[in-house]
């Protein structure tokens, strides 16, 4: 069986650039609370009616081709990860097919979240090492500021999300490549950071009462109701708090397995790419592996968090920066949403 590589990486961010005195226009926040919480100090937003998670997904998934020195005929699978996307169905990795002219080949649209990537690396790394793709094209994009809430009621989850796109093209491997991958989730947790509405839930796991779908019982009109209209209540909601609880836990669990299912130890990582949550997560996992400073990528501090795209993005320009060469072992862990989280160890080749 080959092993398998990321052969080529792309990524891509909207040209406007908002800073954290920016939003202070809409919501009560400032400078000093978002960056002393999250270390974010500016985010990129996409131009609405022009730019959707697909276009997005394109401009970073051109660069992947090129760079894995293939075309876009070349590629055989579509992984498409995004919690964002431009139709609630049908999902974003056929619209990208359409558009860079790949009709034909399957096009797989996964939904886990800040996980996502990870999620589809594992996704991509079993088709290439099945023999069944040779180039698996991944994309995590995320296309958030059109569905956040810009007043101060949302400023909790709003200040943090960014726009941009990230992609990889996973091809067999002569040496190396993708040594392992690990998935969890824990569904217990799913409202905890969730964006509920609009959904066909009819209210079944938060209680009916109080959620408007009291009149809502004869057929249709329980996808949408006035109710959440009129309340406010079509926008992602986060505890923040219980997130960073599990977060902290689950990142360095979930990294030490890769290490101990490959023999490794934390002294033999290279670059450590951890999915940009909040800076304070990073530094805390950071910490508790005892990795160096130059050990770690964040930009975070640029781009807020990109959910799905966030770790395609910080590899790529860990990569662009000359950081990953040639043998480095790179580890890579996410959590968010689900909860779900997971790891990657990567021997670059
Ligand atoms: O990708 C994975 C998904 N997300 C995460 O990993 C996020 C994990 N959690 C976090 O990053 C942090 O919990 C946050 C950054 C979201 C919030 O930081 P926190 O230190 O946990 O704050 P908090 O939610 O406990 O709120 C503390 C205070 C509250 O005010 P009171 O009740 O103490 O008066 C909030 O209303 O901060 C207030 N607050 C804000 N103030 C200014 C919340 N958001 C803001 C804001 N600006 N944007």
């Amino acid at each position: 069986m080959p092993n398998s590589k990321i052969a080529g990486l792309g990524f891509y961010v909207p040209e406007r650039v908002v800073t954290n005195h920016d939003l202070m226009e809409y919501m009560d926040t400032n400078d000093e609370w978002i960056q002393e919480r999250t270390g974010i100090k500016e985010r990129r937003f996409g131009v609405k009616h022009e730019e959707t998670t697909t276009t997005m997904g394109i401009e970073a998934a051109k660069i992947a081709i090129e760079r894995a020195g293939i075309t876009n005929k070349d590629v055989d699978f579509i992984i498409f990860a995004t919690l964002s996307p431009d139709y609630y169905f049908p999902g974003c990795g056929v619209l990208l097919q359409r558009e860079m002219g790949m009709q034909g080949i399957g096009a797989l649209d996964i939904r886990n979240q800040c996980s996502g990537f990870i999620y589809g690396l594992s996704i991509a790394d079993q088709f290439v090492k099945s023999g069944m793709y040779k180039n698996v094209l991944l994309v995590g994009a995320e296309f958030h500021s059109p569905g956040l809430d810009y007043s101060t009621r949302g400023r909790n989850v709003t200040v943090i999300f960014g726009d941009g796109a990230g992609a990889a093209i996973i091809q067999p491997s002569e040496g190396e490549g993708i040594l392992t991958t690990h998935l969890h989730a824990d569904g217990t947790y799913a409202e905890q950071l969730a964006y509920i509405n609009p959904g066909s839930h009819g209210g079944k796991w938060l209680g009916k009462k109080g959620f408007g779908y009291e009149n809502e019982d004869k057929f249709g009109g329980m996808f949408i109701t006035q109710h959440m209209m009129d309340n406010a209540l079509t926008f992602p909601n986060m505890n923040g708090p219980a997130v960073f609880k599990f977060a902290v836990t689950k990142f360095p669990e979930v990294v030490k397995e890769a290490l101990d299912a490959t023999g490794h130890t934390t002294e033999d990582i290279d670059m450590f790419i951890p999915h940009q949550a909040n800076l304070r997560i990073s530094q805390f996992v950071q910490k508790r592996l005892g990795l160096p400073d130059e050990k770690v990528w964040n930009n975070i501090q640029k781009y807020g968090n990109t959910t799905a795209a966030s770790i395609p993005i910080a590899l790529c320009e860990a990569m662009e920066a000359g950081k990953i060469k040639k043998g480095d072992l790179v580890c890579l862990a996410a959590f968010g949403s689900g909860f779900t989280w997971g790891s990657a160890l990567i021997r670059w080749q």
